[in-house]
């Protein structure tokens, strides 16, 4: 049993890496209604979600979150409990090239979202109002870049660096403001890197398995010496239905996997689950490591302090990084045709975000 059982959640991006994996976490660990509300991005995947065919409780939007008119018609048919956010624009070097989609969905589509949450919350009768919940889903980036001591609490300074943090800084104000102002009840979350199975493969661990296995070069931005703190993208699913159910609205709680590791040695963990589980027979993938051209802006270390969500709400991650990483190494090899029909249909896996737009890239150009 869980709070959230014969209840209505609205999941935006929910064809995505994460909201995939929440959809995922709710048809299978609660009772809830689910509607999935995406406008189907080249980062969307409807087969992210294998038990949503023919589910009784789970029902696809093809809706964009900048659509006022349609979010209003969900709102009104569905009488949503909760909403949790996680439409966005989500890669860094894209965002680089053409970050107009990402002010145009992180911003303007958070804005959207919360004026026609904050008209459905007002129009219901109170018991439900004080029940109803929005779960603004951000990031780590919004903190901007630590040197090498120290964690991330939830109360630093918002520092973002890149366009995309920057579009995700702002929509997180966006969420704060209208629960200052008008009462909405919210909660932001701020999370770290996610990893795990349906991982689309711009993303560094998937981009690296993936090339790998086509015996390609492994691009590795600057120095290699890079941090970044990774958490299992299921943990952070059951981590997002906790905070829904039992968080304070107003607060902000980080989730992170307590997991640090260089880039390089991201790398190379990769390299050596894959010899092990699919030995290659020109010798170890250590080879192909290569050293390119950093990223413009890159960070060089995100960490969190996790001990609120942990002590507050007795979260904890489940997967340890070693752990997660096989299972994710795993998944890519027993599932090619999930990440080749990605390819298929035109992901090429070359090199973006040196600031050089794209033909046909949405957005303006710097
Ligand atoms: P993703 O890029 O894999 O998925 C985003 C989803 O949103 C896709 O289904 C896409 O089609 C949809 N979408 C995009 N624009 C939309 C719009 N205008 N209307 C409706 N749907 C739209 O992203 P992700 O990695 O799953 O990230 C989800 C959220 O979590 C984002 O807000 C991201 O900032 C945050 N986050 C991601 C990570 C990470 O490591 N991936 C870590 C911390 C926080
Ligand atoms: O920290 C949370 C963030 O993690 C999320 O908010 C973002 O949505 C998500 O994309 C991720 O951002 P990063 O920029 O950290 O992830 P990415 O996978 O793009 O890169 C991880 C690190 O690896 C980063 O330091 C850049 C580096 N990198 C990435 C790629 C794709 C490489 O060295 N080579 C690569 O080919």
């Amino acid at each position: 049993m869980t709070s959230l059982d014969g209840k209505t959640v609205f999941v935006t991006g929910g064809a995505g890496f994460i909201g995939s994996a929440v959809v995922r976490y709710l048809l299978d660990r609660t009772e809830a209604n689910v509607v999935n509300i995406v406008k189907l991005t080249y980062a969307a995947n409807l087969t992210s979600i294998p038990q949503a065919a023919g589910h009784k409780r789970y029902m696809l939007a093809k809706v964009d979150i900048c659509s006022r008119m349609q979010l209003r018609a969900l709102f009104e048919r569905h009488q949503p409990d909760a909403v949790m956010n996680l439409a966005a624009e989500s890669h860094v070097d894209r965002s680089i090239d053409a970050p107009g989609e990402f002010i145009r969905t992180n911003i303007v589509g958070t804005f959207t979202l919360l004026q026609e949450a904050l008209r459905h919350w007002r129009s219901i009768e109170p018991s439900r109002r004080a029940t109803f919940r929005l779960l603004h889903v951000s990031t780590d980036e919004v903190y901007g870049s630590l040197g090498s001591e120290g964690l991330f609490t939830e109360t630093a300074r918002y520092e973002p660096s890149s366009p995309y943090s920057a579009s995700k800084a702002s929509s997180d104000h966006l969420v704060r403001a209208w629960w200052k102002t008008y009462g909405l009840p919210i909660i932001v979350t701020n999370c770290s890197n996610n990893y795990g199975p349906f991982h689309f493969p711009e993303k560094l661990i998937p981009h690296m398995i993936i090339k790998a296995l086509a015996d390609e070069q492994l691009p590795i931005y600057g120095d290699g010496q890079n941090i970044r703190d990774w958490l299992f993208v299921e943990d952070h699913a059951s981590a997002l239905a906790l905070v829904i159910e039992r968080g304070c609205i107003g607060e902000t709680y980080n989730i992170g996997g307590r997991s640090e590791r260089t880039n390089l040695t991201v790398v190379e963990a990769i390299c050596d689950l894959l010899d092990r589980l699919e030995p290659s027979r020109n010798g170890s993938r250590r080879r192909l490591i290569s050293f390119v051209e950093d990223r413009q802006g890159h960070d060089r270390r995100y960490a969190l302090d996790t001990s609120k969500i942990e002590q507050e709400l007795g979260w904890r991650a489940r997967e340890t990084f070693e752990t997660g990483m096989a299972k994710t190494v795993r998944w890519y090899l027993e599932n090619r045709a999930w990440w080749q029909e990605i390819i298929e249909r035109g992901y090429d896996g070359n090199r973006i975000g040196l600031g050089r737009p794209r033909a046909g890239a949405a957005g303006i150009a710097p």
